[in-house]
């Protein structure tokens, strides 16, 4: 249905210009969103180039201004933006979705607005700190990297791509002077957000947050990222930070000599973090081996294979003879 998508890009575009209108010129716009985006240190600069808005707190403030600008709500309520409830009896009562929320839009690699996030102000631990645009014709959650559009040509021109978890981070590293980032936005990564990636450059850094999760993520995201045949390293921050604090506290200079020293390749990352855990435990210490092969058989370029298992035997300190026997293991399994 390509008009229907037409008719939700022309309704999304529409409100990307409502937040941010509504930002930059009306009060509370201004005493409440702009104030936030710059007590995280973002320059008007910065908060106009990603299309930063603000979303009134008031039920349905963006959803009648649309009406009255005859977008229909059929395509308000598919692209998410208003909820509407059936009151029965034919009555219908509509709510903006994003209500009083910092709004960050989403765009597609050519720079469409697909959908957007929206970061409560409170710190109430009972609503979602970020709300996102529900999935529709033209917003497919896993198959879009937040920040790609600004991003693209950086990428290309580094032949690097850094990958965080959020929109913070992405901004703020834009804004510190590191332009070769994307997000994937907190979901599990996926081999389309991948796919994007590798059609731009052959290597990924992943920054993920310091804290379990984001250690998590890393080592679930390699894999997915070994098996396109791309290059990945992998850099971790101190305990509590995200690229975002870490980007907003530190210098360009200590940011990029940060990520030159910090920055692992994957097979060093993942020995050394599960060496540690294995320490002098015979039976974790194998699981441990089993586990790095099994991201080394994900490589598909032999070549590559055989340098990382001499990599890995010379940190485990095992014969080469050893990890190949548990790759063909493995490669027996998988066919
Ligand atoms: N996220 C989400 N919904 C949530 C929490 C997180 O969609 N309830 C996504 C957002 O895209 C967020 C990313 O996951 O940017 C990373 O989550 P987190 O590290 O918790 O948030 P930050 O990006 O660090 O956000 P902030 O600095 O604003 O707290
Ligand atoms: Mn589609
Ligand atoms: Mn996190
Ligand atoms: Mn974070
Ligand atoms: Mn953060």
């Amino acid at each position: 249905q390509a008009n229907e998508r037409e008719s939700m890009y022309l309704v999304s575009e529409f409100a990307q210009q409502y937040f941010v209108k509504t930002l930059w010129e009306t009060q509370p716009g201004k005493a409440i969103g702009l104030t936030y985006f710059k007590e995280r240190g973002f320059t008007d600069e910065t908060i106009k180039m990603f299309g930063l808005g603000y979303s009134l707190d008031q039920w349905e403030a963006f959803t009648q201004e649309a009406l009255s600008g005859s977008y229909k709500l059929d395509f308000l309520e598919k692209t998410g933006l208003t909820i509407v409830k059936d009151q029965g009896a034919g009555e219908k009562k509509t709510f903006d979705r994003f209500k009083g929320r910092v709004m960050f839009p989403i765009h597609s690699m050519s720079g469409r607005v697909l959908g957007f996030g929206g970061r409560i102000l409170t710190n109430d631990k009972k609503a979602a700190k970020y709300l996102n645009s529900p999935e529709s014709e033209i917003y497919h959650k896993s198959k879009v990297l937040y920040g790609i559009y600004y991003a693209k040509q950086a990428i290309a021109k580094e032949d690097n791509c850094y990958l965080v978890e959020g929109y913070t981070d992405v901004i703020q590293m834009h804004q510190r002077g590191i332009h070769n980032v994307v997000a994937s936005s907190g979901t599990a990564l996926t081999p389309e957000q991948i796919r994007l990636i590798n059609r731009l450059t052959k290597n990924i850094t992943v920054l993920f947050d310091g804290d379990a999760a984001g250690l998590r993520a890393s080592l679930r995201g390699i894999d997915l990222i070994l098996e396109q045949g791309m290059n990945v390293k992998v850099c971790t921050f101190p305990e509590g930070e995200d690229p975002d604090s870490f980007a907003k506290n530190n210098a360009y200079e200590d940011l990029v000599l940060y990520l030159e020293q910090n920055a692992k390749d994957f097979i060093q990352f993942k020995t050394s973090l599960l060496a540690k855990e294995a320490a002098n435990d015979p039976i974790k210490r194998a699981e441990t081996v089993r586990d790095i092969v099994g991201s080394i058989a994900k490589i598909p370029d032999r070549i590559k294979r055989e340098i990382y298992i001499q990599e890995c035997a010379k940190m485990m300190q095992l014969s080469e003879d050893t990890l190949y026997s548990a790759l063909a293991q493995l490669d027996k399994k998988s066919m």
